[in-house]
């Protein structure tokens, strides 16, 4: 069979254009979602008496048995038929006949490929919300371990104030929970119907937008014609939400990073996630969140190409389009592995709690804390920070922590020190200190993981009623 569209053309297509042209060997993994919109539509076809009720039910079991065949990997996909929708209305019409060309009444491979994206990426945004709810599992799991896990907080990568492992953890768990929410939040622009805007202005056959949305359980049509088939906002957006998943991931991946080091020991990972060196006998690799921080770029890239795609293109389709694909192919891809080793990564890492401790007990992350005693005794804050910029000073003069002053050496630098120091400067007490929502006193971090716990009910209730939704 010549091409679907060979009617106005004389001569062949050019060997090289044809491929240069294809999209199949990309877009074929939309096979599902294209017939699924394909059997939505004709059924329409069907109820508005645009196509005899006999041509809808063979239209429609050929579209089931391309599907079986394609699922049995039976049909070879050809880039003469450039991409998945020509190359099933092809199969379709081998299959059946040229009844089969009746399919494509009202329809424009435009609002056709529009509706396949738009049906593939609402499966893929639950399934990912799944995902982070897993990983987040992951955390508040190791976040309840270590209630009792101090380990030093960062800023600037110099120790601050000492914190609880577990608040550490319920930070990401926090982050984790907005991307869920961003994901959630998108749903409801990838769930639109762009079906029925034909190539740009509609078409001229009464078909039913509306009831081929809701055979598709889509919750919206599209209101214009011109942006249905236009828009790509959606996929923008999904790009968008997946970055800065992965920047989440990689923040989190480069404090494995640092923390499975030798200069650090705060965390193992575990053998099964982790490789060696061929040369070095001794290394053990965190290769999966040093791969995850690369891959990190991969995914902006695919944000950053189809926003300058996007740029410029003048109303309505342009086959610039076709571009959209396989930076999203390859984001799903890239987030589904870094999500999937996420959280058996987490589950299984080892926290070592005594090194943790250790590097608390040798540093000044505690200062704060004194300076805040002088202000309990009604020295202003500033003048406090100062005698206690002096006090650190000289212990660094002395090789000593601020433990380990008598309370004598305290006083040279203020008279208000009294022998209540020496428990406000143990690290429990200087963690749980912190006694305000959102901070790292123990009762915080515990409440923090009872509400987390609660959202986690929630996700799963929502991920339970999107997958059907979705299907
Ligand atoms: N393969 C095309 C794409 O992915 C499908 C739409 C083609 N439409 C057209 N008028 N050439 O964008």
């Amino acid at each position: 069979m010549s091409k679907l569209w060979g009617g106005r053309f004389t001569k062949k297509t050019d060997q090289l254009v044809e491929e240069y042209t294809a999209s199949i060997m990309f877009d074929k993994e939309l096979a599902e979602e294209d017939i699924q919109g394909s059997l939505a539509h004709v059924t329409m076809l069907g109820k508005q008496g645009i196509l005899p009720a006999n041509d809808v039910d063979t239209i429609k079991d050929g579209l089931h048995a391309v599907l079986q065949k394609i699922k049995r990997g039976e049909i070879e996909f050809s880039i003469s038929d450039e991409d998945i929708h020509m190359n099933i209305e092809k199969t379709l019409i081998e299959e059946i006949g040229p009844v089969g060309g009746k399919l494509h009444t009202g329809r424009s491979r435009n609002d056709q490929v529009a509706t396949d994206m738009h049906l593939y990426l609402r499966k893929r945004v639950v399934e990912f919300v799944e995902l982070l709810s897993k990983l987040q599992t992951a955390l508040v799991e190791q976040a309840k371990a270590n209630l009792d896990t101090i380990l030093p907080g960062y800023t600037h990568l110099q120790r601050a104030q000492p914190i609880l492992f577990a608040h550490h953890m319920m930070a990401y768990v926090s982050m984790f929970g907005r991307d869920i929410e961003r994901l959630q939040d998108s749903y409801k622009r990838i769930n639109m119907l762009p079906l029925g805007a034909g190539a740009l202005a509609g078409t001229t056959f009464p078909i039913d937008r509306h009831f081929v949305a809701s055979q598709l359980n889509f919750d919206r049509v599209y209101e214009n014609s011109l942006d249905a088939v236009s828009d790509r906002d959606f996929i923008l957006e999904f790009l968008s939400h997946a970055s800065i998943i992965m920047a989440h991931l990689s923040r989190l991946s480069e404090e494995l990073i640092l923390w499975s080091s030798t200069e650090f020991r705060f965390v193992e990972l575990d053998d099964a996630f982790c490789t060696g060196s061929s040369i070095m006998p001794q290394k053990k690799n965190p290769d999966v969140p040093e791969l995850v921080r690369g891959k990190t770029g991969r995914v902006y890239g695919n944000l950053i190409g189809l926003l300058t795609v996007l740029k410029s293109l003048p109303l309505a389709y342009n086959k610039d389009m076709q571009e959209d694909k396989e930076g999203m192919f390859d984001t799903v891809r890239t987030l589904q592995g870094a999500l999937s080793l996420f959280a058996p990564m987490i589950a299984t890492m080892k926290v070592n709690k005594d090194q943790m401790r250790q590097a608390v007990n040798q540093d000044f992350s505690n200062a704060t804390d004194i300076a805040d005693f002088l202000v309990g005794k009604g020295l202003p804050f500033r003048q406090a920070h100062e005698v206690i910029g002096k006090t650190v000073l000289y212990c660094i003069q002395q090789g000593k922590y601020l433990l380990d002053l008598t309370l004598d050496e305290f006083k040279q630098f203020s008279s208000l020190f009294d022998e209540r120091i020496y428990e406000v400067l143990q690290p429990e007490q200087v963690v749980n200190a912190r006694n305000v929502y959102g901070g790292t006193a123990r009762p915080q971090v515990e409440g923090a993981i009872g509400r987390a716990e609660q959202e986690l009910v929630k996700t799963a209730a929502w991920t339970e009623e999107y997958a059907k939704r979705s299907q």
